[in-house]
């Protein structure tokens, strides 16, 4: 894919892997639309990127209300007329252990990170599909193959993503419409910020936004990374249910100190 000239949403623009993607991609002769609910920071970015070659438009959209996408959509699309590469990055991650269990995180975490495309896909389909082009990038994680210790609801939001997404390269082929399933282990943003343990093979945003920029150009129909993560994260889904929950025990007790601690 060349990215010169083409129309890019990017969702969860305003921090971490969003954020480093649209400084990378401001690097290109494009349009970038750029959503979250943060304008403060979004009007920042927009700024310091004046001297960039790509034009910058932004909006305040929550991903997680079906109304307010469909109205940034319909201003988007009545600005640029069509869309040539979605990212649906926006995303949260939450902890839920058994203490503070509740319904309302897994509503928020599926709100943002699951409904969050679903709506934006809902909004941009019917263009992609009349063109017959178009490309649908989703963040999922390579959390998506376990149930970890006390981040199941995000696990099973990134699960129902992949998931999903493997569907839908299926039924969009024939549009020509192209699927793109990313995948990144642990990368350095606000988000892993906040974990008080070991996370191997951490990358930082920018090296994640570089690979992602490179497999989309490739046009990957997955963009996987670090490799030796995602080899770690296979051994850890062939390792039997049992064995896999008294292993996991360990990590689980570790974390939990931790974060009820905060
Ligand atoms: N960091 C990692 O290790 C890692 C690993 C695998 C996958 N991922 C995935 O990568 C994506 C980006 O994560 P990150 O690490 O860059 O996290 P981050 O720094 O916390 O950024 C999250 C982004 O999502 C946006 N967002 C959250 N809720 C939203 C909502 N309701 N409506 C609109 N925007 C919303 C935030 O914007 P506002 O708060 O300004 O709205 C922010 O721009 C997520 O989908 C995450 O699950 C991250």
């Amino acid at each position: 894919m060349d990215l010169e000239n083409k129309n890019i949403l990017i969702t969860g623009a305003s921090s971490g892997i969003g954020e480093a993607l649209v400084k990378s991609l401001a690097e290109y002769k494009c349009t970038l639309f750029l959503i979250s609910r943060n304008m403060d920071k979004l009007r920042e970015m927009q700024n310091n990127l004046s001297s960039f070659p790509a034009e910058i438009n932004i909006y305040r959209c929550d991903v997680s209300k079906k109304d307010e996408v469909k109205l940034t959509a319909a201003e988007m699309l009545s600005k640029s007329d069509t869309i040539d590469l979605a990212i649906l990055n926006a995303g949260i991650s939450r902890w839920v252990f058994p203490e503070n269990y509740n319904s309302a995180d897994a509503e928020e975490t599926f709100g943002t990170n699951f409904l969050g495309m679903i709506y934006w896909i809902e909004n941009l389909l019917p263009k992609f599909i009349e063109r017959k082009k178009g490309t649908i990038a989703a963040v999922s994680s390579l959390a998506d193959n376990r149930g970890y210790s006390g981040s199941g609801f995000y696990c099973a939001s990134k699960a129902a993503i992949s998931m999903y997404f493997e569907g839908l390269a299926v039924d969009l082929n024939s549009y020509n419409i192209k699927v793109v399933t990313i995948k990144p282990g642990f990368v350095k943003t606000p988000m892993t910020d906040k974990n008080d343990f070991m996370m191997p093979f951490l990358i930082t945003p920018e090296k994640a936004a570089d690979i992602i920029i490179k497999g989309l150009i490739k046009e990957k129909r997955y963009i996987i990374f670090p490799y030796v993560m995602y080899m770690l994260t296979r051994l850890v889904g062939l390792i039997p249910d049992r064995l896999y929950e008294f292993f996991a025990r360990q990590p689980y007790f570790k974390v939990r100190n931790k974060q009820s601690e905060n």
